[in-house]
This record gives structure tokens, sequence and C-alpha cells, in this order.
């Protein structure tokens, strides 16, 4: 506690960014510290999950560090440790809940695990003062597509996810196959600016009426062929069409999605969450599409999509407030339920 203010440290290395927040009454942001691998990870063309714990482990101390002294507060001014505790990557996932439980031991503070999409969902809180649920949210990236109807803090129902490849992860291997590197997002994003989205029509899969599920290998592998079929007859390729075409063909899904997932339960407010929501376009559709609805539209700005630890640090004091406290038992999941938040 600070000047009347209860101060929630939160951890995060569920892949691979290792974050440490401190955050004063859940959603006051007083340091927010992201330390990045993705420049080791680009040399491989993806995460390499042992790099990964590696690099965790020797940035662990320095990232949380850095949050305490950029808040201006001691471990004694703590009153919550969050930490994300699943899913993700083992290996990355244990060396956040370690220390987390090495700090809660030492300075005797509660500690509270953090499911990573709810974290991901909880970005909008801090974004968006004002919003409070209920509402839809959308978490975008590289491991999920998901649909989340958000009754309340803590009582949320995944509507619809993912079958196969999460949108975050289509692109990455798209932009592989493109040539462009890793994280592919991103460069998707750039490239589709200097394309045509109409050029080329990719396969829309919307699976069966009434579901909110996803499915991406299917736009994927059409992709793919296309590629290799026009390299095969000597064309020569045009990247930001691809680019821009096959982008299209993966948040147009998504936005028409969502909004129905809104409308069907009611909600006059859809929020987007996770890495892919920084894309261009998928901001466009969505604005579009809710304006055009009457729903309003909340999205973070782009370093609160990412992986940070300020979400999980916002999802613990809600999950706190409502009584929630975890042991020292608690444990890193690589597989965990959404309903297990
Ligand atoms: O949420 P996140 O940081 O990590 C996961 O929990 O997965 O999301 C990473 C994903 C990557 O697949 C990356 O390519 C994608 O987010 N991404 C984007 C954009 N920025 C990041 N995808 C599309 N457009 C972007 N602007």
């Amino acid at each position: 506690m600070k000047d009347g203010k209860f101060l929630t440290l939160g951890i995060e290395s569920s892949c691979d960014e290792t974050a440490a927040s401190v955050t004063a009454d859940g959603r006051q942001v007083l340091s927010n510290i992201i330390s990045s691998q993705i420049d080791i990870h680009t040399l491989f063309g993806g995460v390499v999950p042992e790099i990964a714990s590696r690099k965790h482990l020797e940035n662990i101390d320095k990232v949380i560090n850095g949050a305490l002294e950029e808040a201006g507060v001691s471990l004694d001014d703590i009153d919550l440790i969050g930490v994300t505790h699943g899913p993700g990557l083992i290996g990355a996932l244990l060396v956040g809940v370690a220390a987390a439980k090495a700090l809660a031991f030492a300075g005797d503070i509660p500690i509270v695990g953090v499911h990573h999409l709810h974290g991901h969902i909880s970005a909008n809180y801090i974004a968006a003062p004002d919003l409070e649920p209920p509402f839809t949210a959308v978490v975008v990236s590289g491991g999920n597509t998901d649909i989340v109807d958000v009754r309340d803090y803590n009582d949320l129902e995944l509507l619809g996810a993912s079958r196969d490849d999460a949108a975050g992860e289509a692109m990455d291997k798209i932009a592989r196959v493109l040539g462009l590197g890793y994280p592919g997002g991103p460069k998707i994003d750039a490239l589709a600016k200097q394309g045509n989205m109409h050029a080329i029509d990719f396969k829309r899969v919307t699976l069966e009426k009434g579901s909110y599920d996803f499915s991406f290998s299917g736009v994927k592998t059409h992709v793919i062929n296309y590629v290799n079929t026009e390299r095969q007859a000597g064309n020569e390729l045009n990247n930001a069409d691809i680019a821009a075409s096959f982008q299209l063909s993966i948040m147009e899904v998504i936005a028409e999605k969502a909004v129905a997932a809104a409308k069907e339960y009611g909600r006059d407010k859809l929020a987007l969450a996770g890495g892919v929501a920084a894309n261009s376009l998928l901001r466009r559709l969505m604005e579009e599409a809710c304006r055009a609805n009457g729903i309003e539209f909340y999205r973070p700005e782009p370093v609160l999509c990412t992986d940070n630890a300020a979400m999980i640090s916002c999802a613990a004091y809600y999950k706190f407030k409502a009584g929630h406290v975890d042991g020292l038992d608690l444990d890193a999941k690589p597989v965990l339920d959404f309903d297990r938040f």
C-alpha cells in the first residue's frame, strides 16, 4: 500500500516476453517493463522453447527490479503478486511462477495465478478506465483466437475458439512462406498496406451456422498452394497482394463472428485483445462493424495488446478482490482450461 493505493506486482513469462508491472488499484499502471526475446527467436524463424526459458531466467530479476524501481516502490509496499500460471510454454511459465512464489514467500505477500487469456482481456480495463462488464471480448494472438462472453470480472464464458491454427500462428506461417521473417503478423500488416486486398479470393471458413469457432488451416493451405503453383509456373509473385488478400480473409471472419456474438448475447460493448489486436485491418473492420450495429468498440494500444504484465496485474487484482488467493503450491500449467482462470 502506498499513498492509500493497493499495489499489485504482475509477472508474465508464458512465451517470449519477460515482463513485470506494478499497478495501483488494479487499473493505474505505475510501471510496465517488457524484455522481448524476439531478436533471438527471429534467427530460428519462431520461438525456441528451451532458449525462451533460459532467457527468462537471465532476465526475470532485472525485469522485476526494474518494475519496482520505475514505480518508485519497494517489495514492502506490494499488497499482491499476480503471475501468469498458464497456458503457455512450461519451461517459460515455470520461471515466472517460481519467481512470484519466492517473492510472495519472502515478503509474506498473497499470490494469485492468472490465466493468460484472462490477462489479455483485462488489458482493456487499463486502456479504458470506464469499461465495466458485461461485454464481448475477442482474444486474437499467436496461440489463440477466442470469443468470450465477459459477464463479470471473474465470470467469463468461452463461446468459440480456433479448432486448428490461431490467427497469429497462420500469419506467422504465411509470412515465413513469403520470406518476410518473424514475427509475421506485423510484417504482413505493413506489406498489405501496399497491396490490393481483393486481388485474390482466398478461402473463408465460417464453419457451421451459429458457431463461434474458427478454422484458419484451410486458408493457410490455400495460400501456400497458390504460392507454390505460381512459383512452379514461373510467375512473379505479388507479395503485397497476397498479404493483403490473405489478411482480409482472416480478419473479415473474426470481425463478423465477434459482432454476431455481441448481438446474440445482447452486449453493447466489444473489446479486442491479444497480439493480433494490433492489426490495422482488424481494428478498422471491427470499428466499422461495431459502429454499424450500435456497439461501443474498445481496443488497447499496441503495447497492451502483445504480452505484458500490466494486464496480468489487473486480472490478479480483480480475482483477489473477489476473494481468490492461491497457495505456494501454485503450479505452472502448459494447458489450462478457460473456465479455470
Ligand atoms: O499476444 P501475443 O504477443 O503472444 C501470444 O500470446 O501469442 O501475440 C503474438 C502474435 C504473433 O503471432 C504476431 O505475429 C501477432 O501477434 N501480431 C500481429 C500484429 N502484431 C503482432 N498480427 C497481425 N498484425 C499485427 N499488427
